[in-house]
């Protein structure tokens, strides 16, 4: 029977007849025998295959197995005496299904930077980091469905193409139709200028407004020229829309979700974390252990800001009220300050976009960014200004034309609620639990301006 290797390493009897399919990471040869390290991506240790010199093959293919060669092998699991691992294969069968020239491949058995990596993104989801990554990624996309289904949160499939900039910052991607293929030109496709969405906020709220608690949890992106190690130009983003629901429990709902990930990772992703633990970001597991079990460090804008003012820090982008925080200073504020995620509530409306709803200052909004340690900005949510009069004065000042948003006008027009939600970018929760110093590695395939391989 084919068997994945983690069930086997986890729970096989000694004795078993099984029958494994992986890639070669190793072989070494002791006398009559070969030592193979077969590893089919399903964990990150390899299980060790014990090839005799009997083997019908064992001259002609076995001994010139290489890393990188896929295999099919049938074998009993034997108990191993070496340290550390539960079984071992003693194969009755080696199968060559795929050779990998050594004087080509360009993975061989040394550590590769990240940078070098990148430079070859279909081969790098082989190494034992790039593996872990994956995995990682899909078990917390897996438990940030069970998250909003166990507590009745709908999934709602917010558009990729869209006529509406949500953060109104100018960075959609905009999309032309090939001409010859549709018979129309350029932008008149749909009629209006159309582009890639920035966010599912705004369709999200249409069906909070309608069936109550909603999520989305799709790609996104933005045309930033952005060339840091936490921006991307394609980019997962959760985005949860609660109806009937002010800013206490918007973060209320961040802060679980976050715990509730955290402690799950450390419960299941186990083997994986260590090797982040050991060779990426010491300490991250312990971290992640605290902050999985206490609360969030909660301060104002303005606190914020006096803060670093206070802090004798020089920055390079100076601090006064009103500006935009950079990385630097969330940075300052969750790593010295506070030493722990960190909700940051009530910016200045000038800074914010239009939906977010004003405060009885009128000098702030309802906004709720998360900062984290080593990231910065890894939420951004905020109360929805339901107030149609605020609404329609917010658009008119940031120069929105009212007319084309008439739509998510009407929602205040007919049955207005209070609703709030918030923006978790996936990559940077990833690059946060893992320690990754480039958010580029914690995608499979990044874009990036001037970079977007296969
Ligand atoms: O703060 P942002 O821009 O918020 C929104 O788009 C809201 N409409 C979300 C909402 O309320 N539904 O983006 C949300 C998060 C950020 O906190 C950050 O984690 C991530 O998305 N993000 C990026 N991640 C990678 N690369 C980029 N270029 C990103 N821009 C934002
Ligand atoms: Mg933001």
């Amino acid at each position: 029977m084919k068997e994945r290797i983690k069930k086997l390493l986890e729970r096989a009897e000694t004795g078993q007849n099984v029958e494994v399919h992986g890639w070669v990471r190793t072989r070494r040869d002791t006398g009559s025998f070969s030592f193979i390290e077969v590893n089919d991506g399903s964990c990150l240790t390899n299980l060790q295959v014990i090839a005799d010199s009997g083997l019908a093959n064992y001259t002609g293919e076995v001994k010139k197995l290489t890393t990188g060669c896929a295999v099919r092998i049938s074998g009993t699991l034997e108990e191993s005496p070496a340290k550390g691992q539960r079984v071992e294969l003693h194969a009755t069968a080696v199968t060559v299904l795929g050779w990998a020239d050594p004087e080509h491949y360009p993975l061989q058995k040394k550590r590769h930077s990240f940078e070098y990596l990148r430079g070859i993104s279909h081969l790098r989801p082989r190494t034992n980091a790039l593996g872990a990554v994956a995995r990682i990624r899909s078990r917390l996309a897996y438990r940030i469905h069970s998250f909003f289904q166990d507590r009745g949160f709908v999934q709602v499939h917010t558009p990729v193409i869209t006529t509406s900039d949500c953060e109104g910052a100018g960075e959609m991607f905009s999309l032309s139709a090939g001409a010859e293929a549709v018979g129309v030109t350029g932008n008149d496709f749909f009629g209006k200028p159309a582009g890639l969405t920035v966010s599912g906020q705004l369709q999200a709220e249409v069906y909070a407004l309608a069936i109550g608690d909603v999520y989305a949890f799709g790609p996104t992106f933005r045309a930033e020229n952005s060339n840091t190690s936490r921006h991307l130009a394609e980019f997962w983003m959760l985005e949860p829309e609660m109806a009937f629901c002010d800013l206490d429990g918007n973060i209320e709902i961040a802060e679980e979700l976050l715990r509730y990930l955290l402690t799950d990772l450390l419960n299941h992703c186990g083997e994986d974390m260590a090797l982040f633990n050991q060779f990426i970001s010491k300490g991250v597991i312990d971290i992640l252990e605290s902050v999985a079990s206490s609360s969030f460090g909660r301060v104002t804008y303005s606190e914020a800001i006096d803060i670093l003012l206070k802090s004798g820090q020089s920055f390079e982008f100076p601090v006064s009220w009103g500006m935009d925080m950079q990385a630097e200073h969330e940075r300052y504020l969750t790593e010295q300050v506070f030493r722990k995620p960190l909700v940051v509530t009530g910016y200045p409306v000038a800074i914010k976009p239009f939906y977010m709803r004003v405060n009885d200052d009128e000098r702030t909004v309802a906004a709720m960014d998360v900062l984290v340690p080593g990231i910065g900005e890894i939420i951004g949510g905020s109360q929805r200004e339901e107030r149609y009069d605020v609404l329609f004065r917010r658009m008119v000042e940031t120069g929105i034309d009212v007319d084309e948003y008439q739509w998510y006008l009407d929602l205040r027009k007919y049955g207005s609620v209070p609703h709030s939600g918030f923006g978790l970018g996936f990559e940077r929760l990833v690059q946060y639990v893992t320690g990754m110093p480039n958010i580029r590695e914690v995608i499979p395939f990044p874009r990036t301006p001037g970079y977007a391989p296969c």
